[in-house]
């Protein structure tokens, strides 16, 4: 070789050792991530719940969003978290019950998806039953009602997909899959689904005014003598709209599904829900744990003079013995106005939460 030769290689090496270290670099260093939290919850609420061994990045983010919109995780490749999970209805979906790929019904409502990094308990699931977001991701795959897959054979076609080796390799600098990661993106995606921008969000911000009747509906909703529902759905001062524990609002004398209780095999515990945030209404119909009601005057018509007693009922359903707190047409109406107002559109619209 002459000098020159042995000169040109030596630079030739050096560039690609240079070019490659670039690369590693770019591949297993993913960019920390931060969730916009609103203004009002910063006020309000203590930070959200993001587990130390599963840290927010842009990488983990993208990378669950495409698992969650991906049928590759059900057992025939035809349904998604998403397609019970719909943005376009704050992440449930509209029917009672949804259907599994093999055409079986489950006996529970699909729940919205937002603001799950402020459920400071822990306690997913309208029985509380998951105890966190990562470890929930892992039931709908193999849930014979659900995606009824297996994570073998879902690791399995994830590791030999065109694209998903390089996803993760830049999220967790490894391109072998396993459930816990793909558990652990999903999750981070998740935690970024974050409601904040209602009519009554930008209100209290001194944005916006209510009208006449949304205003009475929040003294109705507040008053202890009228509607009297803030003790388990949040206030102005809580702007989860839920206090993500657990009760029976006396939809039942005898229970069908008896809830927290078979998770805590207590039976002071039977017939009791997880209370669920009344925020995106407008879109998440229909409610309660078995879908059993299609609009919110039913739900309202229930608090008001439909209430079932049963052991367990709640003591806050104070009027129990008259059938419930006997709101006015007009109150009703009004309590109607200002649930609705606690629906944000911005959130349902949000481009990064598409598809
Ligand atoms: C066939 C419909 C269906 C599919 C598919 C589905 N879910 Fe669900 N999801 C439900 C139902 C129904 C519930 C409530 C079940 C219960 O309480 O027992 C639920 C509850 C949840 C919750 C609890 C929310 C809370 O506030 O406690 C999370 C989180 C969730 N699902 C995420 C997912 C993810 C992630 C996927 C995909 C890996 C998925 N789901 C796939 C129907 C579905
Ligand atoms: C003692 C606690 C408590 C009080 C007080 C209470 N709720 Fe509820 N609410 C719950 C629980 C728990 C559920 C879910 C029950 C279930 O599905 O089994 C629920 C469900 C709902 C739902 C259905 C939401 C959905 O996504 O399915 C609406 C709407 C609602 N409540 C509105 C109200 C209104 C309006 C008032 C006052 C008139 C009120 N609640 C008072 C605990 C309470």
């Amino acid at each position: 070789m002459t000098q020159k030769s042995i000169y040109l290689s030596l630079l030739l090496l050096l560039l690609i050792s240079c070019s490659s270290k670039g690369e590693e670099e770019s591949i297993y260093t993913p960019v920390p991530a931060n969730l916009e939290i609103p203004e009002l919850f910063q006020q309000k609420l203590i930070a959200p719940v993001i587990p130390t061994n599963n840290p927010l990045t842009e990488e983990g983010i993208t990378l669950g969003k495409k698992l969650f919109f991906d049928p590759i995780l059900s057992k025939d490749n035809t349904q998604s978290c998403a397609s019970c999970h719909d943005p376009k209805n704050a992440f449930t979906d509209d029917t009672r019950f949804s259907e599994g790929i093999d055409g079986k019904f489950g006996t529970r409502n699909s729940m919205p998806l937002f603001n799950l990094a402020w459920n400071f308990d822990e306690r997913f699931m309208w029985d509380g039953k998951e105890l966190s977001i990562e470890r929930q991701a892992f039931s709908p795959v193999r849930n014979p009602i659900e995606m009824h897959s297996d994570w073998k054979n879902v690791a399995k076609k994830l590791q030999e997909h065109a694209e998903y080796p390089t996803l993760f390799q830049r999220a967790y600098g490894t391109s072998k899959i396993d459930s816990t990661l793909v558990t652990k993106a999903i999750a981070q995606f998740e935690r970024t689904l974050i409601s904040g921008n209602s009519k009554f969000d930008q209100y209290l911000l001194g944005k916006v005014e209510l009208t006449p009747e949304e205003q009475n509906g929040f003294n109705v909703f507040m008053d202890e003598t009228r509607g009297d529902c803030f003790h388990c759905h949040g206030s102005d001062n809580n702007p989860l709209w839920t206090d993500n524990k657990f009760h029976n609002n006396g939809l039942d004398e005898t229970f069908a599904d008896i809830g927290l209780g078979a998770v805590t095999g207590d039976p002071n515990d039977n017939g009791k829900f997880r209370s669920p945030s009344l925020r995106n209404l407008k879109f998440t119909a229909p409610y309660m744990h078995d879908g059993r009601f299609a609009t919110l005057e039913e739900v309202i018509n229930h608090y008001s003079e439909g209430l079932k007693k049963s052991s367990t009922i709640d003591p806050l359903m104070k009027k129990a013995n008259q059938g419930g707190v006997q709101l006015s047409d007009k109150d009703k109406a009004d309590l109607k106005a200002f649930l609705l107002s606690l629906s944000d559109a911005n959130f349902v619209n949000n481009p990064d939460f598409q598809q």
